[in-house]
């Protein structure tokens, strides 16, 4: 059968510098010195020990010793494609972002899906969030919208992640289990972290086993910011809804599925892109005006909250289409380095206390785990626009960069690289206003933590329930502290009896006592534990 011709763009054309074909040339060392043998080592006699002078064995061992680097701290099971985007219609009301304003305008991408918990080596279909990671390419630089297929997170403040990544990570004492849900230090935390309640109920959905890579939402999760060329900004979620639908397995295949065939997940998209079949989703917004921010009974800036799509409606505003299979998973999967502050001009933060975390934490792991500040000279992380700036040297630099003068401001090479004024292109940051004391502190606005849960598990068909209750009773049965699995129970008998009932019965603990859906008011009380008191104005 003959393969769809491989599908080609501006990025995978500058990568193309960089493809080496071993195959068919002659065997050299490092340096290019023609080698006559890649089997024997050099021996003072055929039986004899092997010479330290043997460079040859020296530099192929060398570099084998050093073959790998550290898997990513999260995420770390991943498979990434390259494709390109196209918005259907300029957005230049909301954005000045050009990607998003010029629909002649392919941008290309590039994309990589992951778990959340296991090591590198670990099944594609345990019970977990699924990454949804989307560099774009654009003429105005890299924009990185890292993703999720879940639209919510189970903390608030970005210094709770590493507890988190703790708690769901394989037990310290014994590397044991690669499963995120089904142990008991990952109970503890959510039971002792309610804002986690709402994330709960998505994890043990059907959304996280999902049927393919291909057949699952992304969301950006946080409220980000569009800003128009006049200065204007509007809230802003980001979606991708996939034009395939949203599908998942069930717990049972998902587990024979995990047995027979780890890598279930990449083989499908790997597949599919190489059949032709390429996957593709259309890229979502809900905006909310500067104006609506309070309006509403959740506070828009909680990464535990969705926007309801009834109230605010998600308008589809262009197209991703995965189209070409890596040459080089290193090279490129492992290579890539996401980070939610790569943005463009028309693109803004919030200050969503998850989203300003995140802001740090990515450019600092990779520092590590790509080794030293140049990692955005690795071919996947080059921007297709140029870069210039005065940052020199560092291990592992391949710029070379001709001139003396590596400062601002200066006279002797005319002040260059030259600051670019907003209107030419440079990026200004919002000017939003900010002012308060400075306190450890969640504001109040925070604290609802069960209505919008109560509110998913509404929204399930019997037949989700049903899966939602066997997860619940499947995951929690695998925590074996029975202190922690009661206060579980006792958490989501907040959200729904319904939901906590058949739990308990089916784990043999007391059923807990039916709650009233908690009330705002009521629900920020059973959350002072974690909220600190506004100080006195
Ligand atoms: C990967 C930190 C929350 C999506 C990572 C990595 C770190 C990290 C350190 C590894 C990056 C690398 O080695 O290149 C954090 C922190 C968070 C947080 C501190 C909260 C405070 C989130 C949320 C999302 C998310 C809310 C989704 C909206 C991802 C994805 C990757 C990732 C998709 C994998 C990127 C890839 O494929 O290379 N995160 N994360 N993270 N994170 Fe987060």
């Amino acid at each position: 059968e003959k393969k769809p011709k491989k599908t080609t763009n501006e990025k995978v054309e500058q990568l193309g510098q960089y493809y080496t074909v071993d195959e068919g040339k002659d065997l050299t060392t490092n340096q290019g010195l023609k080698m006559t043998n890649d089997e024997f080592s050099l021996k003072a006699g055929e039986r004899g020990p092997t010479l330290m002078e043997d460079f040859h064995f020296r530099e192929k061992m060398t570099h084998f010793d050093h073959e790998r680097i550290p898997e990513r701290v999260v995420h770390a099971r991943g498979y990434g494609v390259h494709g390109e985007f196209q918005v259907y219609e300029s957005l230049e009301r909301y954005t000045r972002a050009k990607f998003l304003t010029d629909p002649t305008k392919k941008t290309p991408v590039f994309v990589r899906f992951s778990t959340v918990a296991g090591s590198r080596g670990s099944a594609d279909v345990p019970r977990d969030v699924r990454g949804f990671a989307v560099k774009f390419y654009t003429e105005e630089g890299n924009y990185d919208l890292v993703g999720n297929n879940i639209p919510v997170f189970f903390i608030q403040d970005a210094i709770k992640f590493p507890d988190l990544v703790h708690a769901l990570k394989p037990e310290p004492h014994n590397e044991i289990p690669q499963a995120a849900t089904a142990h008991d230090t990952f109970w503890d935390f959510i039971a002792n972290n309610q804002e986690s309640a709402h994330m709960i109920m998505w994890a043990m959905s059907d959304r996280s086993i999902p049927r393919s890579y291909r057949m699952m939402e992304g969301f950006g999760v946080h409220t980000f910011r569009l800003v128009n060329a006049a200065g204007e900004a509007f809230f802003v979620k980001f979606h991708w809804k996939p034009l395939l639908g949203v599908h998942s397995v069930c717990w049972d295949e998902a587990q024979k599925i995990n047995g027979k065939d780890p890598d279930f997940h990449r083989r499908d998209l790997y597949e599919a892109v190489e059949n032709g079949d390429y996957p593709e989703w259309e890229l979502g917004l809900q905006i909310i005006p500067e104006a609506d921010e309070f309006k509403f009974d959740f506070d828009i800036l909680d990464p535990t909250k969705i926007w309801p799509e009834e109230d605010i409606p998600v308008q589809r505003v262009g197209k991703m289409t995965l189209n070409r299979n890596v040459e080089n998973v290193f090279a490129e999967t492992e290579q890539v380095a996401f980070h939610p502050g790569h943005v463009v001009p028309g693109i803004d933060f919030t200050n969503d206390p998850l989203l300003q975390g995140r802001l740090f934490s990515y450019t600092d792991t990779q520092l590590i785990r790509l080794g030293g500040p140049n990692f955005h000279e690795l071919p996947i992380n080059r921007p297709v626009c140029p870069f210039h700036n005065n940052q020199r040297d560092g291990y592992g630099r391949q710029t070379i960069n001709v001139g003396r003068v590596s400062y601002s401001k200066n006279s002797l090479a005319n002040n260059t690289p030259r600051p670019v004024p907003a209107e030419d292109g440079g990026y200004e940051h919002y000017q939003e206003k900010v002012e308060g004391r400075k306190v450890r502190a969640r504001s109040e606005s925070f604290a609802d933590h069960f209505t919008q849960a109560a509110m998913f598990w509404n929204s399930m068909s019997d037949v989700e329930k049903e899966h939602m209750i066997n997860a619940f009773s499947f995951e929690l049965g695998k925590c074996e502290t029975e202190s922690v699995r009661i206060q579980v129970l006792e958490m989501i008998s907040n959200i729904s009896h319904e939901l906590a009932k058949p739990v308990a019965e089916n784990l043999g603990l007391p059923v807990p006592s039916q709650k009233p859906l908690l009330t705002d008011k009521a629900s920020s009380a059973l959350s002072q534990m974690n909220t600190v008191k506004k100080p006195d104005t």
